[in-house]
Formats: structure tokens, C-alpha cells, sequence
């Protein structure tokens, strides 16, 4: 059986590699990968350590697309590379315009699509946006949904997908956290961004605050607000904070701007997974709003701050690990200052769970690909 795995960003190589992983581990199955590189550094930033090579790399990214470019690039490129290979299926992952676009050049050729990471949905179309109907449109396509959790199963079910098509596995990150997890430590000496981050929390009782974002629904105002609270918790002289800042300029020339200049604010490039990985155990507490560090973070056992005003991944909510907080200023301050200044509050946030899998999510996957067979 031929299959196709298409990703193009960052966070699909992380939760795709897994997958690749397990696939190439079966006989019966012969794996291509195609990247589009809708992200170009930050995805190489994950496949150089991980040694993984590309059979097509379609080197996408351009420097301020609009949806649609990149739609349209996608469409066409993945397109020319499905003429030529004719699999019995494309995998994507998530919600980008990556997955998307692969879905539909998929669908215009008749191949199956299965889908990593179905079933999320916020039920508000523009947030995340253009992510929530992104992954709805692959929804309608896909003939094999691997929900990562109950919710996301109920979720696919109210939209009448068949039940016989939906599969819970598990989210492959939590697959990929538990392989590196353990080298966390080993690395502290030897990262130059983590060393600089772990002498300056030495000075703040280790009190490490860190922070992404990337958001569309975000950029303008709710990065500037974002850019205030993060000040403000710095002026207290008692935190540090470490922001690995997107390389998206939209996120980028304000971040930088609102926060270049402070003492207590290492504005730092992306980082490779491991040295990312290595801080988020560092961290007292953790502000995002992406969607992967909201998975990742209760599995490590710290506190997130959602910087958004929906999610799609409620289960971290529910667990207690994660509270969404929105971007207004005043509020994420506040939200900020309990978890700081209330032990019981932020012990509460911080017991370790894994709402999002137990790490074989993979296994699961590859079985079902291989199986063709809809019965669990
Ligand atoms: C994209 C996805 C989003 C996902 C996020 C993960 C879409 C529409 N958005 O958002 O769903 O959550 O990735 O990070 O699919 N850039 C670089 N180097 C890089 C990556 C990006 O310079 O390695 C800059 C480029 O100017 C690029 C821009 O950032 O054009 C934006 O990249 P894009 O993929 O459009 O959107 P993201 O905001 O990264
Ligand atoms: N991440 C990383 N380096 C960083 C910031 C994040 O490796 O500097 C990882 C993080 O652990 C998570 C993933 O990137 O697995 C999330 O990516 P992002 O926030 O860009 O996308 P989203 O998950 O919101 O789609």
C-alpha cells in the first residue's frame, strides 16, 4: 500500500514524524513524504534533527502570502506530486491550509484521505481562523478521522460522520514529547538560549515565564495587548520571561518593538523542539495561543494561560491544567499574578495529565491505515 504524508508547518512535521515513524516500521507499506514548506526554517528546524527527508519538498513559503496564495500554491504543487506518485492515500494532520489544500487535490483524484488530529472544533468559524474550517473542510473529505479524544469523536459524530470511520487514538504530540522528554535535562548546559534562560531565572527564584503566539485572529491589537500584560509581569522584578517569537512579521516587528528593550524579556528565535521542550519544563507557568503547547503543557504538568477566547482542545480545561484567558491586558495580569502570587492556585494548574494520549497514538494510526478496515 502506497501512502503519501503531506505537512507543511511546524507543528504537523512534530506530530506527523510519529506516524512516519511507525509507518516505515511495516512491510506492507511504502511511505512517501511530501512537504510543502509552508514554513521553511521552522520546518527544517524539526526535520534536521529528526534526520527526516523529504521525497518531494515543494519549498512553498513566501514571505507575506495571503491565504489564498498559499491555498493555491498547495493545491497545485501537492497536486503535480499526487499525478506523478498515485497513492492509495494521503495522511494530513490538523488544520493548516497545508492540510486543507492537500485534502482537496487529494479529493479532486479520488484518493482516500485520512485525517491526524480530527474532530477539533471551537464552533466559532473565525477563531482560530482559518484554522476551524480548514480542519471541517478535511472533515467532509476524509474517510478515516483519528479523533485524539472523546470530544473530538463527539464532535465528528454530530456532523454525521460515520461512526465506523472515526477511530480515538490519541494526539501523536504526546507521542513525541515522551521520545525526547527525557533528554530535557542533558541539554540545559549545552543550548546557549536555554543556558541564558536558566542563569536568568537563577535570579528570580526561578520563576520562568514563557511564552508563544502566533494567532491570525491575534495579530494588531491582540498582540499589543499581549506585548502590555507581558511588561507589566516583568516590571514586577520577580519573573523572568522567555518568548521564542514567531518569525511571522506580522507577530515578529511588534513583539519585538513592545518588548525588545527589557531586562527581564528574552525574546528569542523559534527553537528546535528539544531546547523548546527543555523551558516548558522550566516554566513556572506557560501563555499561548498556539494549539500544540495547550497539548503538550499538561502532560508536563504546567499551568497554561490560554491567550485566546475559544478553544478547540477543551479537555485541558476541563483537566484543570489550562484556563483561557482571552487577550485583553488587565485580565491576563490578573490571571498571570494568582498563579504567581497563590501557591494553592498554581499547585491546582499543576498536576500532570494527559487528556490528549498516552503516547501510542501512532501505533494506532499505522494500524488503521494499514487494516483499511473501519472496525477497531
Ligand atoms: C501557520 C498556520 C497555522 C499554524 C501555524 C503554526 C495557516 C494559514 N496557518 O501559521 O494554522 O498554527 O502555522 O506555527 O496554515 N515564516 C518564516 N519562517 C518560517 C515560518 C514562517 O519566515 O519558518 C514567516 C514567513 O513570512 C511566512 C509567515 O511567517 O510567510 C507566515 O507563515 P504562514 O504559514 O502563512 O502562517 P503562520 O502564521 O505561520
Ligand atoms: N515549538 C517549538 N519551538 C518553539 C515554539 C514551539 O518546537 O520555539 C513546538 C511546541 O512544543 C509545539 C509546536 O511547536 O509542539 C506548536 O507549534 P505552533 O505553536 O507554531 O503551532 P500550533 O500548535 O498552534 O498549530
Amino acid at each position: 500500500m502506497k501512502v503519501l504524508v503531506a505537512f507543511g508547518t511546524r507543528p504537523e512535521a512534530l506530530k506527523c514524524f510519529p506516524v512516519i515513524q511507525e509507518l516505515r516500521k511495516c512491510e506492507g507499506a511504502d511511505v512517501k513524504v511530501c512537504v510543502t514548506a509552508q514554513h521553511r526554517d521552522m520546518l527544517d528546524q524539526v526535520l534536521r534533527p529528526l534526520g527526516l527527508k523529504p521525497d518531494y519538498d515543494l519549498d512553498l513559503m513566501r514571505l507575506s502570502p495571503s491565504l489564498s496564495d498559499i491555498t493555491s500554491d498547495v493545491l497545485n504543487g501537492v497536486g503535480e506530486v499526487l499525478d506523478k506518485e498515485q497513492p492509495d492515500r494521503v495522511l494530513v494532520q490538523g488544520d493548516t491550509t497545508t492540510t486543507m489544500a492537500t485534502a482537496m487535490a487529494a479529493y479532486y483524484r479520488r484518493i482516500p484521505v485520512g485525517h491526524v488530529e480530527a474532530g477539533l472544533r471551537s464552533g466559532d468559524i473565525y477563531s482560530p481562523w482559518p484554522e476551524e474550517v480548514n480542519r471541517k473542510m478535511v472533515g467532509v473529505i476524509a474517510d478515516q478521522h483519528f479523533a485524539p479524544t472523546e470530544q473530538a469523536r463527539e464532535n465528528l459524530l454530530k456532523e454525521n460522520v460515520p461512526e465506523s470511520q472515526i477511530h480515538v487514538t490519541g494526539n501523536t504530540v504526546i507521542d513525541a514529547l515522551n521520545q525526547i522528554k527525557d533528554q530535557v535535562n542533558a541539554l540545559e548546559s549545552g543550548h546557549p538560549a536555554v543556558r541564558q534562560v536558566v542563569d536568568a531565572i537563577g535570579r528570580t527564584n526561578n520563576r520562568l515565564i514563557l511564552v508563544t503566539s502566533h494567532r491570525r485572529e491575534n495579530w494588531g491589537q491582540g498582540i499589543e495587548q499581549i506585548c502590555t500584560a507581558l511588561r507589566r509581569l516583568a516590571d514586577r522584578g520577580d519573573v523572568h520571561i522567555a518568548y521564542p517569537v514567531h518569525p511571522n512579521p506580522n507577530v515578529k516587528i511588534p513583539v519585538q518593538e513592545f518588548l525588545g528593550d527589557h531586562p527581564s524579556i528574552s525574546l528569542l528565535q523559534p527553537l528546535d523542539y528539544l531546547p523548546f521542550v527543555a523551558l516548558m519544563t522550566r516554566a513556572h507557568l506557560i501563555l499561548t495561543d498556539s494549539g500544540g503547547v495547550q497539548e503538550e503543557a499538561p502532560a508536563l504538568g504546567k499551568p497554561v494561560l490560554v491567550l485566546r477566547d475559544t478553544t478547540e482542545r477543551p479537555e485541558g480545561i476541563a483537566s484543570g491544567n489550562a484556563r483561557l484567558v482571552g487577550v485583553d491586558a488587565v485580565t491576563i495580569v490578573t490571571e498571570a499574578e494568582r498563579l504567581l502570587d497563590d501557591e494553592r492556585a498554581h499547585r491546582k494548574m499543576s498536576r500532570a495529565r494527559n487528556p490528549y494520549g498516552d503516547g501510542k497514538a501512532a501505533q494506532r494510526i499505522t494500524r488503521h491505515v494499514l487494516n483499511g478496515s473501519y472496525a477497531d
